[in-house]
């Protein structure tokens, strides 16, 4: 899938954002090996911990549908800066081994990174 059109699906998805106490909506769409789309948003809540990244809703509901192979996540915000995953959704992205993280801005435009790259020396078993 074009890496445009998984972008704009972010973006989609960024519009059922439940961010009454940020404000700040995020959207997320993962593409798995088949070339579907999961897509997803931030769901926050009173107790602010209990908040669900775009992310982690995305990839949460392709596991509890079955699918574990990814390919690429793409997130989108409101924000003229590229938005980055925080540091539990990467951890999460590292446990389904997503390569290629998409990040964009408001308008569109995107940058690509590596898992390696956003999360170096990633903690992986312990035993
Ligand atoms: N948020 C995401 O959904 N994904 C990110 O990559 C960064 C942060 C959400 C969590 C919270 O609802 C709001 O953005 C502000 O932190």
């Amino acid at each position: 899938m074009d890496t445009n059109e998984l972008v704009f699906l972010a973006q989609k998805a960024k519009e059922n954002a439940y961010a009454p106490y940020s404000g700040f909506r995020v959207g997320a769409a993962l593409l798995d090996s088949s070339g579907k789309v999961h897509t997803g948003c931030n769901v926050e809540n009173v107790s602010f911990g209990a908040t669900n990244c775009a992310e982690r809703t995305a990839i949460f509901k392709a596991v509890s549908d079955g699918i574990r192979n990814f390919e690429t996540i793409a997130i989108a915000s409101d924000s003229k800066e590229l938005v980055f995953p925080c540091g539990i959704c990467r951890q999460v992205i590292a446990e389904f081994g997503i390569q290629r993280i998409i990040v964009s801005k408001d308008d569109g435009t995107f940058a690509e990174y590596s898992l390696e790259e956003l999360l170096p020396y990633a903690f992986k078993e312990f035993d």
